[in-house]
């Protein structure tokens, strides 16, 4: 049994995780810095990390006293090494390197965006693949082809702003506070996603996104219409993103054959797409895997899961090695 210890300090979550053998989640903690960015209406990285240098000590105690073992049972330690914000992923990956070497066991660097790719591996071990993957976050949107944990593609991705940059954006100029995410899927409820026909942009473009243009569009919209019923604007908008993002997966799909189709990162938790992908599952015969929403949100546990495969394929890593904030995954 390998038991690791995972820490998650990429953007504005500090995370620490044990988890066994890649597969059984003894602990998982999260504590946001939410609170500490709403009033800036977006993530300060100077406040991020200094926030990380704070929580990540207590996050760690309380991961391992949770799953009940200290550091001397810990077999190994890994830390997101990028992509991500500079400053924050130096604090993760030095405190990570640091109780490496303390406890003398191997440390690990791992991608973020691959912890995304394993995230549904943790809740569903048998997935059939292939599988495509959509990953929507506030940093990332893209769509991976996946034969295997180890052996993957990207087939696209945003050529300008995220999915979530969009909903946080959009959100912001439509005053419904910081995060975007939450606040437009909750009035989306209640307006009509038919009553204003926002662009579905590049949908019929191969599998790259692009948003920056659908938030213009709703900005002008709201100008030269100031009487919109907000709820109507957040569900239509809502719906445009949907559409796209459900589109380009379905293709991604098509085009690797996968048996099934998965969502990661935050925008991930959004219930209009958890709804669409499962009906776009079902209308295509295949299955769809929708990990819970806090694995698709930032987390450790999908570090110490994408590090056990790292140590059993490459050994340990490289105690020398730094963060990368560009990091990319293999593909294009
Ligand atoms: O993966 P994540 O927690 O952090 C990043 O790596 O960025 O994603 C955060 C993003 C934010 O943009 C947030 O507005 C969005 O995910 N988000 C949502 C929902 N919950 C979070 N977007 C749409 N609907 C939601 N329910
Ligand atoms: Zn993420």
């Amino acid at each position: 049994m390998t038991r690791i210890l995972g820490i998650e300090t990429s953007c504005d979550e500090t995370a620490a995780a044990v988890v066994d053998d890649g597969r059984e989640v003894l602990s998982s903690v999260v504590s946001s810095q939410i609170d500490l960015h709403a009033r800036f209406g977006g993530v300060v990285p100077e406040i991020a990390s200094r926030a990380h240098v704070e929580l990540l000590n207590p996050v760690v105690a309380e991961a391992l006293v949770e799953a009940g073992t200290e550091l001397d049972g810990i077999d190994a330690v890994a830390a997101c090494h990028g992509p991500g914000l500079a400053g924050a992923l130096l604090v993760g990956v030095s405190a990570a390197k640091a109780i490496a070497l303390v406890a003398d066991v191997p440390y690990i660097g791992v991608n973020h965006l691959e912890g995304h790719l394993h995230a549904a591996w943790l809740e569903q071990p048998d997935l059939q693949v292939p599988a495509a993957v959509l990953i929507v976050s506030g940093g990332h949107t893209m769509v991976v082809a996946m034969d295997d944990l180890d052996q993957y593609r990207v087939l696209g991705q945003t050529v300008d702003d995220a999915a979530g940059e969009a909903f946080d954006k959009v959100a912001r100029f439509l005053g419904l506070g910081y995060p975007g995410g939450p606040a437009i899927d909750r009035l989306a409820a209640t307006g009509d996603p038919t009553a204003i026909a926002f662009p579905r942009p590049m949908r019929d473009e191969a599998f790259d996104f692009s948003f920056s243009g659908l938030k213009t569009a709703v900005v002008n919209h709201v100008r030269h219409n100031p009487d919109a019923e907000v709820r109507d604007v957040a569900a239509s908008f809502q719906e445009a993103v949907v559409d796209v993002l459900v589109g380009k997966l379905v293709a991604a799909a098509d085009a690797c054959h996968a048996k099934t189709m998965i969502i990661g990162g935050g925008v991930g938790a959004n219930t209009r797409l958890r709804t669409r992908i499962l009906d776009a599952a079902t209308d295509t015969g295949r299955e769809a895997m929708l990990p819970s929403p806090a694995l698709c949100t930032d987390n450790a546990a999908m570090i110490a899961a994408t590090a056990y495969r790292r140590l059993l394929s490459d050994g340990p890593g490289d105690l020398g090695g730094g963060a990368d904030p560009n990091l990319r995954l293999p593909g294009r």
